[in-house]
């Protein structure tokens, strides 16, 4: 359900800490999201100056040097550091992406983070995924047969049945399409969102799966896929550019083409 006005204990506050480099060389100045649900208190925005000539290169870099150096409160996801498990998924200038992929030099002036936009935030820049992984359940993402396994053999793939799932088996399920998607923001309790809905295309697209015809009408609903009007948000912001549009269409098309 839409809300238009953000709750009482949504509201920004100004008491915000700044945090000062001394003695630094070449100062980047890093505005941060900052919320403990066991303070009782509004979010704030802290601003940590960092010493670029003392940081590492990437986002990630300059969040891992506050939390050690400056402010070890502060909390965020992350994992490998190289793009692949989604985890530091936040929004940085207004835009989401994998903050260890993103370059602190591509960001100009001071750098705004906050966590993805649209979700209920456990703790500083950390988003609760418990919705969107049960909408990720609700897809049945396995591969789903009725005949059985040739004896003694794999479930083969020619090279081309292959190739139908490029573009689709890349996605990490970082979210970072899905909360940038207008049409997740207002109905994310139907509509499945543009990750999800790649997701279901991904086994829509399997030549070894068999139950085609049960997954699409599971998708056919006014919410559920119809609800992406191709925007296409989710394929600007995709760190491993994917396009979730693209797989939303093709399921359209799936849906036509069984009708006709
Ligand atoms: S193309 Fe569809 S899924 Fe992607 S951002 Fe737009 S409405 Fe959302
Ligand atoms: S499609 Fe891209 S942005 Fe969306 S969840 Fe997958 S990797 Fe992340
Ligand atoms: S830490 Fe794994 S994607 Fe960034």
């Amino acid at each position: 359900m839409a809300t238009f006005t953000l709750p009482k204990n949504s509201k920004i506050s100004k008491d915000g800490n700044v945090h000062k480099a001394a003695d630094a060389k070449r100062v980047k100045s890093f505005k941060v999201y900052r919320y403990d649900p066991d303070t009782g208190k509004n979010p704030r925005y802290d601003k940590f100056e960092i010493d670029l000539e003392e940081c590492g290169p990437m986002v990630l870099d300059a969040l891992f040097k506050i939390k050690n150096e400056v402010d070890p409160t502060l909390t965020f996801r992350r994992s490998c550091r190289e793009g692949i498990c989604g985890s530091c998924a936040m929004n940085m200038n207004g835009k989401n992406g994998l903050a260890c992929t993103t370059a602190i030099e591509d960001l100009k002036g001071e750098i705004r983070i906050t966590p993805l936009p649209h979700m209920d935030v456990i703790k500083d820049l950390v988003p609760d995924f418990t919705h969107f992984y049960a909408q990720y359940a609700s897809i049945r993402p396995w591969l789903q047969t009725v005949t059985p396994t040739p004896s003694g053999k794999e479930r083969l793939q020619t090279p081309e049945q292959r190739e139908q799932l490029d573009g689709l088996y890349e996605c990490i399920l970082c979210a970072c399409c899905s909360t940038a998607c207008p049409s997740y923001w207002w109905n994310s309790d139907k509509f499945l969102g543009p990750a999800i809905l790649l997701q279901a295309y991904r086994w829509l697209a399997d030549s070894r799966d068999e139950m085609t015809g049960e997954r699409l009408d599971a998708l056919e609903d006014p919410f559920r896929l119809y609800r992406c009007h191709t925007i296409m948000n989710c394929a600007n912001v995709c760190p491993k550019g994917l396009s979730p549009a693209k797989a939303i269409a093709e399921t359209k098309k799936m849906m036509a083409e069984r009708a006709i």
